[in-house]
């Protein structure tokens, strides 16, 4: 059985992504980590409770990072709603998050666990993960491997036209873990457009069923209603699950590429941007690569599989 550490923001479409790994029969979860980025740490830390219970899972979560290295908090409570799960009052948890912080928790769990046993799945900014490389790299470097939902991969970015969400929370420590000498794939929110997407009426039909998949469709209703408004039709984009799926499934991929990859954190207005140098082509292409980034995913079996867990 695949031991996977989740470190999540965790939102609307966070939500979803933990709830596929929880679901998933090759997977233990063995914990959740939070981070500040879409919504403060205290929400997403509260959001990542109320998945696991609605998933009646028992994970421990553990909180990390209450704001960015070197910046102030930035949030997107415009698109998941102000509670990060789109403002529809859902459950309270019962659980509450434990004591010990996520930086030794995952310090911890590392040297517990033979050597290249447990994969990490970043879900929001890299706060946390940069954190812990920071206070032991070492140790880190135990990780089997790591999956990014971060970047705009070969897209424009959702926050700047060159900066996608999670990086451009915390630039800094996205450079930290691409210099980290960590195994890195990278799922960019290019992915997550297109028949990837849920539409409408897939929303709407989870509303009509039971507890878990109401729960599903209730925390997509700010982020539909925002995408509407930014015209981008009435739809629910799900980067982290998208994530999530190339994280479980070899077969989702149909394409990706072994890269440099180089984050800018100096200048304001190309904060966040990560430069994805190919190995075919360019002044950098020789440079050590220090990324697999993803190029394509079969979205229809994405679609197929997502609903599967959903539904079960
Ligand atoms: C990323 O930012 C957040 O809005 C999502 O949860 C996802 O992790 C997409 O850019
Ligand atoms: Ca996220």
């Amino acid at each position: 059985m695949r031991k996977f550490i989740i470190d999540t923001d965790t939102g609307s479409d966070d939500a979803y992504a933990i709830m596929m790994a929880l679901e998933s029969e090759s997977v233990e979860v063995l914990g959740l980590t939070t981070v500040s980025g879409n919504v403060p740490l205290e929400k997403a830390t509260r959001n990542a409770l109320m998945t696991a219970e609605i998933c009646k899972k028992n994970t421990p979560v553990y909180r990390g990072a209450s704001k960015p290295l070197y910046r102030p908090a930035f949030s997107a409570e415009d698109f998941h709603g102000n509670d990060g799960m789109g403002d529809m009052n859902l459950i309270n948890p019962s659980g509450k998050s434990e004591e010990k912080h996520a930086v030794d928790y995952i310090l911890e769990t590392l040297k517990a666990y033979p050597e290249n046993e447990i994969e990490l799945v970043m879900l929001g900014p890299a706060t946390t993960i940069a954190l812990a490389i920071l206070k032991d790299t070492d140790t880190m470097r135990r990780l089997r491997h790591i999956y990014s939902m971060g970047t705009a991969g070969f897209g424009p970015g959702n926050v700047t036209p060159v900066a996608e969400f999670n990086v451009y929370v915390d630039a800094e420590s996205y450079d930290v873990l691409l210099n980290s000498g960590i195994p890195l794939t990278i799922i960019g929110c290019d992915l997550c457009f297109g028949d990837a997407v849920l539409k409408s009426p897939e929303i709407d039909r989870l509303l009509t069923m039971g507890e878990k998949q109401r729960f599903f469709g209730k925390c997509l209703q700010r982020q539909k209603t925002s995408n509407m408004e930014k015209g981008r039709g009435c739809i629910a984009t799900l980067p982290d699950a998208v994530a999530m799926s190339v994280a479980l499934w070899d077969d989702i991929v149909t394409g990706s590429t072994p890269v440099f990859c180089y984050c800018r954190t100096r200048e304001e207005p190309d904060y966040g941007q990560v430069i994805i140098h190919r190995q075919d082509g360019g002044l950098y292409k020789d440079k050590a690569k220090n990324a697999e980034v993803i190029t394509g995913i079969n979205a229809a079996l994405f679609k197929k599989r997502l609903m599967e867990l959903l539904l079960k």
